[in-house]
């Protein structure tokens, strides 16, 4: 008799996508979320200025859509825009049931109809961001985390890494985890895997990511066989505060929303130059045009300065930001906010379809894993909340509709023939060249022959830690590590697929957009047995021969 366990539905990752999807499956189905470290360990938990909504009465659903569209410079699905601005209020309705307060306007406090107060943020006609103060991903996680611990059907496995999706024939039916508190390999099956895992920005030197965001789902995606688009799309924050003792914490878009504003180091604003929205203008255009200062100027950073409101406001909407400031000698009431541009969202990803079904079936994508069609080729601030619920949402109910038990027993994972490796240090150092080339030649200003040298070593790299692979026990950081060299690679090839420039993708060797956009979709190659992965061949999943 088989001990391998098993679940309806198996969901990996505990962020905004993973948590939410889990939430919204009835209460019958026996589901189980992984997580590589604690719950929330993802960017969720991170996020400050909000999620985008149509709530206001002078807003529109076709307003927030013309502006997505115009954001995506030309790239965004508009079925995949219009469904997801759609969905917006229902979705705020529904977090609001499960227990989420947003911040309320302060003069309708005691009114019978309370109006939640909505900020604003870069490419928005209107203030439509819904939020909770300058922490809204953390209110939000503890929530979703608060109603999971309560569901009965849900088990919530923390420490577990996937490593690769288990499939039967065509049929994603398992997956292999690592147990990162003892190293063991676990097999489990399900019925429906759904990968949550979040963006791949650690794949460079400087982001406001947290650990963690090494691409896993995407690169786990592509080796079970789906398709991945516009990897190239790497989205840049403009603002990252700089400083030697706070390293990659975000300085909120929300901030600019509430009127601050950009200088350079002598004071000057900027921003007028390069866009009519100045410091509203969409992140790509922003992020570019402090690249294009700072290199022009040979100055460390910009400056960012909101002491033109009241203090009451400052620490009122944003007191994160005011007390992460604090101790580093900056009172943001008064003080300009030294910041620099970080590596901050992935826009491609795996290819999805509505209900966030993947090219393999069983396998569902959700959240910033995910190429859905709505980002295009830069997202609009504080849409990428509202995509993992929507998505989630919507994943949910294509499950719960289509889920039928399956009795395919997967292999139990062997590593027989591995050791324990006694060369970590090899995985550091890769780690390290390959975010810091990443940073240096797929940034946010390319050029072809920076991106033929990056496509080279990261090959050579990728190389490396397969072999590392194929003869050691794996570690959390070798997985890490073998999937933010894939979608490295799958970000390079993208990119230099691409002879234009378009939204967040700058090649100084094509300055201008092409005449039609076009989506950059990379295919796996076929699977089979033999060709399957760059591991031994004692680690092939059973696919049919
Ligand atoms: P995440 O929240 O990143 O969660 C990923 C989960 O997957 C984690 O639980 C992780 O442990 C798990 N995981 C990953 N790999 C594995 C693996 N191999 N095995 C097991 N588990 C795994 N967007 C907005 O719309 N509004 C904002 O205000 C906003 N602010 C932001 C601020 C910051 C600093 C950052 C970094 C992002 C912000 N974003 C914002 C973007 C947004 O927060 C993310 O895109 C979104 O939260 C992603 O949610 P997710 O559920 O897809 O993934
Ligand atoms: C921010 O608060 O600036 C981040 C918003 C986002 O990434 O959408």
């Amino acid at each position: 008799m088989s001990t391998i366990p098993r679940y309806d539905v198996l969901i990996v990752g505990s962020g905004a996508a993973g948590m939410s999807l889990a939430l919204q499956l009835p209460s019958a189905l026996q589901v189980a979320i992984l997580s590589k470290s604690e719950v929330g360990s993802g960017s969720t938990l991170w996020a400050q200025g909000g999620m985008a909504a149509v709530l206001h009465d002078r807003d529109s659903v076709q307003a927030h859509v013309d502006d997505t569209l115009s954001a995506g410079a030309g790239l965004c699905h508009q079925p995949a825009v219009q469904f997801t601005v759609g969905r917006s209020r229902q979705i705020v309705d529904w977090l609001v049931s499960q227990g989420m307060n947003f911040d309320l306007r302060e003069d309708q406090q005691d009114a019978e109809f309370r109006e939640f107060h909505l900020t604003m943020e870069g490419g928005h006609s209107h203030r439509r961001v819904i939020h909770a103060a300058d922490q809204t991903g953390r209110a939000l996680s503890e929530v979703l985390a608060g109603r999971v611990a309560e569901a009965s059907n849900i088990s919530l496995l923390t420490d577990r890494c996937l490593v690769d999706v288990i499939k039967d024939g065509q049929r994603a039916c398992g997956a292999y985890l690592l147990s990162t508190a003892d190293s063991r390999v676990e097999t489990v099956r399900a019925d429906a895997i759904v990968l949550a895992t979040g963006g791949a920005s650690k794949a460079y030197r400087y982001t406001t990511n947290p650990n963690g965001a090494s691409g896993d789902g995407i690169a786990a995606a592509w080796r079970a066989g789906c398709r991945i688009a516009n990897m190239e799309f790497n989205q840049f924050h403009p603002t990252c505060l700089y400083h030697p003792d706070s390293r990659s914490f975000l300085m909120t878009e929300a901030l600019r929303g509430e009127g601050a504003t950009l200088t350079l180091p002598n004071g000057d604003r900027f921003m007028a130059r390069f866009d009519a929205r100045g410091e509203l203008a969409p992140r790509d255009i922003v992020a570019r045009a402090i690249d294009f200062e700072m290199k022009r100027l040979g100055t460390e950073c910009v400056y960012l300065d909101i002491s033109h409101q009241s203090s009451d406001l400052i620490t009122r909407h944003f007191p994160q930001a005011y007390e992460r400031c604090l101790p580093l000698g900056i009172d943001i009431t008064r003080d300009r906010i030294p910041v620099v541009p970080a590596a901050h969202y992935t826009c491609g990803g795996v290819v999805v379809d509505q209900h966030g079904a993947s090219d393999v079936p069983g396998l569902y994508v959700v959240g910033e894993s995910a190429c859905t069609g709505l980002h295009g080729a830069n997202r609009m601030a504080s849409n990428s909340l509202l995509e993992c619920f929507v998505y989630a949402q919507s994943a949910a109910e294509h499950i719960a509709d289509s889920i039928s038990p399956r009795s395919t027993l997967p292999e139990a994972w062997d590593d027989s023939r591995v050791r324990d490796s006694d060369e970590e240090v090899v995985i550091q150092h890769n780690w390290q060249e390959l975010r810091r080339l990443m940073w240096d030649y797929v940034g946010i200003v390319r050029t072809s022959r920076r991106l033929r040298y990056a496509a080279e070593r990261i090959t050579l790299l990728e190389k490396e830690v397969s072999g590392y692979y194929g003869r050691f026990q794996i570690t959390l950081p070798l997985l890490e590590m073998r999937n933010l060299a894939r979608v490295a690679k799958l970000m390079v090839e993208c990119a230099s697929d691409r002879e234009e420039s378009r939204g967040l993708h700058y090649n100084s060797d094509y300055p201008d957009a092409a005449a039609k956009g076009l989506d950059s979709i990379l295919v796996p190659p076929h699977f089979d047995r033999r060709t399957a992965l760059t591991g031994p061949i004692d680690r092939l999943p059973p696919y049919a021969s």
